[in-house]
């Protein structure tokens, strides 16, 4: 505009884009310019017909030239009007006015140019027609301009909402990572009751189920199980003897030996652990190591007889990491064994425990060479 301007002396001007509301199209100013008063804005919006140079100019696409023009009889000029030093009082001047559009043709808005002058106190001088004709050619190339603006405008806007919406959908993702956290915190603490009650019911026998799952845990990382294994069985080594809680307590608490048929009944407690773990389809690994943590690599072992690789591996791992922690432990048949000693019924046997016949030779291999981290769970862990 102020380029049109200097090519034709306009001491005003206005810049109006066709805008589309309420299902009809309407004019509105975008930007004015006035060399003699400071632009005042007031009617924003003008529609498209015959009422105003400006309605006319962008309804019928025609280049508008009047060296007389005087409110309100030919209508709006909003570069004028809005300059207007005295609102209502109507003076004549010059306007040309044209519209600029897209390549299709389409008129997306117009340019108004008030008052023609040779300087600022100067008389107002008709536009002449070479005017128009200067402004003509670069008709499409302020359509391009306003189009990729309104482009740039509308991806900026869509930008901004994509944003937003980024935003909200990664303050959900919180929400829903820290209620999975909780629900996960609370399941591990179900379980840890869980197998607490178990232990309780049995003597307590302190944390014997938590130093349980962290020889597990070093057995199955050592032995290069996945990760998702490894963080499955130091939870789930715990309940291996849940089942326990089945078990008559008077058998359980029995001091002295056990008679057949007391015997049988204590045997059932994997059967009974599985039974109880076996309807959380997150606890299938607690549900095996419970059923087959009696079980022996060569066969002998209960309730099913397995024999080496038909025992699930987390299962055999559960072994070697209990009966550790039964040799370290005093219990009433039994006085509590320092590490040594420990280690060596695991990986040797005694008069009680033939260990080639017990345990997977792959896993005890795995104890023999990280031994020193069941000392140290333990101590650390000890009651
Ligand atoms: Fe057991």
């Amino acid at each position: 505009m102020l380029k049109a301007r200097r090519m034709t002396g306009a001491e005003a001007g206005s810049v109006s884009l066709v805008r589309r509301r309420g299902g009809r199209r309407w004019l509105e100013v975008v930007s004015i310019q006035n060399d003699t008063a400071r632009p005042r804005r007031s009617a924003v919006l003008t529609s498209l017909d015959a009422k105003s140079i400006s309605g006319y100019v962008a309804s019928t696409g025609e280049v508008v030239n009047i060296a007389d023009a005087a409110e309100p009889a030919l209508g709006r000029t909003h570069a004028f009007d809005m300059a207007a030093d005295q609102p209502g009082t109507y003076r004549s001047h010059s306007v040309l006015c044209f519209p600029f559009s897209n390549l299709e043709g389409e008129v997306l808005g117009i340019i108004q140019l008030v008052n023609r002058r040779t300087g600022t106190e100067g008389p107002i001088l008709p536009f002449a027609p070479e005017h128009a004709e200067l402004i003509r050619p670069i008709d499409h190339v302020i359509g391009r301009a306003v189009e990729r603006a309104e482009m740039v405008e509308r991806i900026a806007r869509q930008n901004a909402k994509l944003r937003l919406q980024n935003r909200e959908l990664e303050s959900r993702r919180r929400q829903v990572a820290g209620l999975q956290a909780q629900t996960e915190d609370a399941f591990l603490l179900s379980i840890r009751l869980l197998a607490k009650a178990a232990d309780l019911h049995d003597d307590d026998t302190g944390n014997h189920i938590q130093r349980v799952n962290e020889y597990s845990y070093v057995l199955a990382s050592k032995l290069g199980m996945p990760e998702d294994f490894c963080d499955e069985i130091r939870y789930s080594a715990q309940l291996h003897d849940v089942g326990k809680m089945s078990v008559d307590a008077a058998v359980l608490k029995k001091r002295g030996k056990l008679t057949e048929t007391e015997r049988i009944e204590m045997d059932r407690h994997p059967e009974y652990g599985y039974q109880i773990l076996r309807q959380s389809p997150r606890l299938g690994m607690a549900a095996e190591i419970a059923l087959c943590h009696h079980e022996k690599w060569d066969g002998t072992g209960y309730p099913n007889r397995l024999k080496g690789d038909e025992i699930p591996i987390a299962a055999r791992i559960v072994q070697v990491a209990d009966v550790y922690d039964a040799l370290r432990d005093s219990r009433p048949y039994k006085k509590d064994f320092d590490h040594d000693h420990a280690r060596r019924v695991i990986l040797s046997g005694d008069d009680r425990l033939d260990a080639a016949g017990h345990f997977d030779p792959r896993i005890a291999a795995v104890f023999a060479a990280n031994h020193a981290d069941f000392d140290r769970i333990w101590r650390e862990l000890h009651d």
